[in-house]
């Protein structure tokens, strides 16, 4: 087996990272739940995000900023429980790790503790260098996440792409610089150019995981209810939609009403 085909029993961070130097791309989807996770694993994926997307996904809210860590908990023990291969990534929420290092650190202790999940995600550069310090100082593995962090769309005020400006380019370049040196596994970066995003990946030798950060990057993420095509009112350039799961799951809910009213279900092969 040629070395860019090497396929890993389990994925750890530690092979995201031979993955890089190998030049393999790294594939990643969400999940927050047990059957979807069982589905996403199996089909080969390297590593499953339990994002705090859960909060816009699974629980209708607005925003990522609702989700409570109790419930991030519960998402991801519950893919956790679906998986084999895939590397368990899970978003630390909106509180649970701004306030201060030891906060952050607790935080991170009941997901890993409390889902088993194998890594955390924090938002943030160098405001939250302390904390993220900490967290690994625990040995537990971070990723990074920089570029349209959600958690903070009411500083941004709109969810078009970061990082045009030089100022801001340079300083997530300086940010991504910095989530390297201290011992993080890997990175995101959301919704920046794409020149940015390859010089990014070109000047670190962790993983970056581009979203809406084109071809030049590392590997690619996508919220698995995009890209199964279930949100249809959501249509960034970004996306790309493997099916269309809204029309399916309409047309089928539809049939199903359909068979029971005219009485077609059950049918005699169906009953005991
Ligand atoms: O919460 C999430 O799904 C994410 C991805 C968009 C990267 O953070």
């Amino acid at each position: 087996m040629s070395v860019a085909k090497k396929q890993y029993k389990r994925v750890t961070t530690k092979s995201l990272v031979d993955m890089k130097a190998n030049g393999q791309k790294i594939s990643m989807l969400t999940a927050y739940d047990y059957t979807m996770a069982k589905i996403v694993d199996s089909a080969g994926i390297d590593v499953i995000l339990v994002g705090d997307s859960a909060s816009n996904v699974m629980a209708g809210h607005e925003t990522t900023l609702p989700i409570t860590l109790d419930q991030m908990i519960y998402h991801a023990s519950s893919v956790v429980r679906g998986i084999e291969r895939s590397l368990v990534v899970v978003d630390l929420p909106f509180g649970s790790y701004q306030s201060d290092p030891k906060e952050a650190l607790r935080s991170a202790i009941r997901i890993m503790k409390e889902s088993g999940g194998h890594s955390v995600k924090l938002e943030g550069g160098k405001e939250i260098k302390d904390s993220i310090k900490r967290i690994l100082n625990a040995g537990i593995p971070v990723m990074g996440h920089l570029g349209l962090t959600p958690q903070s769309i009411y500083k941004f005020g709109t969810y078009t792409v970061r990082a045009k400006e030089e100022e801001e380019a340079e300083k997530l370049l300086q940010d991504a610089l910095m989530l390297e040196r201290i011992g993080c596994f890997a990175l995101v970066l959301e919704k920046v150019p794409a020149a940015l995003a390859q010089k990014v990946a070109e000047s670190i030798s962790i993983p970056v995981i581009g979203i809406g950060a084109g071809g030049g990057v590392d590997g690619q993420v996508l919220v698995t209810h995009d890209m199964l095509g279930m949100t249809h009112e959501f249509n960034p350039r970004f996306l790309r939609r493997y099916l269309d799961m809204y029309e399916g799951m309409t047309n089928a809910f539809k049939q199903y009403n359909a068979d029971v009213k005219s009485k077609d279900f059950p049918n005699e092969s169906e009953q005991y």
